[in-house]
């Protein structure tokens, strides 16, 4: 179609990385380019940290799996969403700031969202790979100890950065008329739909060029949706100043 749209096509998570370098000007390059994401109200309701701490890198590998990449890739991003720099243009304004409400949590959530997706997006542009880090949400609190993240702020996930030393296949997606609807939420989800794309997503498990296995969606997703997972984050999220009403 055009350049953008197959770079997007071409995505993949990587997760093994070259031992080289990602240098500060191309790195603050990426940054900037992502920084032209929309936001929300024009809040830029976020922070990035990049942990370049060995001994930090290592302790967030731990506490997100182990995640081995986490501690190899020359770059590790922690996406914060972030309300402290608003404050402060709030308090330059004598402006008693509101806080706490779940509405502001969900747009700087999703302004750190947008951010972290374009700074892959751009990475992969200049030819680096990487991978989002949910991980860090195991133990979001020893994630603000470590790197001094202070209250109305939290860590939504990291990001490993590099230059690709491996090269998976493109996972394929839901098929589009899965996804996009015209006018109303459909009726059902078409089961037949999910029996085509579990054909599909079995024989990527299979023949993908590591890592094989008999897998489908819809049996990783019924697995997904059968486990709770961090169960902590409410109480942090509370705790961190968000969420309360
Ligand atoms: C918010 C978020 C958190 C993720 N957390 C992890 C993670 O902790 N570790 C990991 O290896 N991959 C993680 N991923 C990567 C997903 O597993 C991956 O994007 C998904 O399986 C689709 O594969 P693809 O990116 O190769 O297309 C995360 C992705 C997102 C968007």
């Amino acid at each position: 179609m055009n350049a953008t749209i197959e770079l997007m096509n071409a995505h993949r998570s990587i997760r093994k990385f070259r031992d080289r370098e990602v240098d500060d000007p191309t790195l603050a390059k990426i940054i900037a380019a992502a920084q032209c994401a929309a936001t929300s109200h024009f809040v830029q309701a976020y922070t990035v940290i990049r942990v370049r701490d060995r001994s930090n890198r290592r302790a967030i590998a731990q506490l997100a799996g182990p995640q081995a990449w986490v501690e190899r890739a020359p770059v590790f991003l922690v996406f914060c969403a972030d309300f402290n720099r608003l404050e402060a243009a709030g308090r330059r304004h004598a402006t008693t700031v509101e806080k706490g409400w779940a509405e502001q949590f969900v747009t700087a959530t999703v302004d750190a969202a947008l951010l972290a997706q374009n700074v892959l997006l751009a990475a992969e542009s200049l030819g680096l790979g990487g991978v989002f880090i949910g991980g860090i949400r195991n133990d979001p609190q020893t994630v603000c100890d470590l790197l001094a993240i202070p209250d109305q702020a939290y860590p939504v996930f990291g990001m490993c950065l590099g230059w690709p030393a491996h090269d998976p296949p493109p996972k394929p997606r839901l098929p589009v008329e899965a996804v996009l609807f015209d006018d109303r939420y459909p009726e059902t989800h078409d089961q037949n739909m999910l029996t085509e794309y579990d054909r599909v997503t079995n024989h990527y498990y299979l023949n993908r060029n590591s890592n094989l296995r008999d897998e489908t969606w819809t049996a990783q997703m019924a697995d997904f949706m059968g486990k709770v997972f961090r169960p902590h984050m409410k109480a942090f999220l509370e705790k961190k100043g968000f969420f309360l009403k």
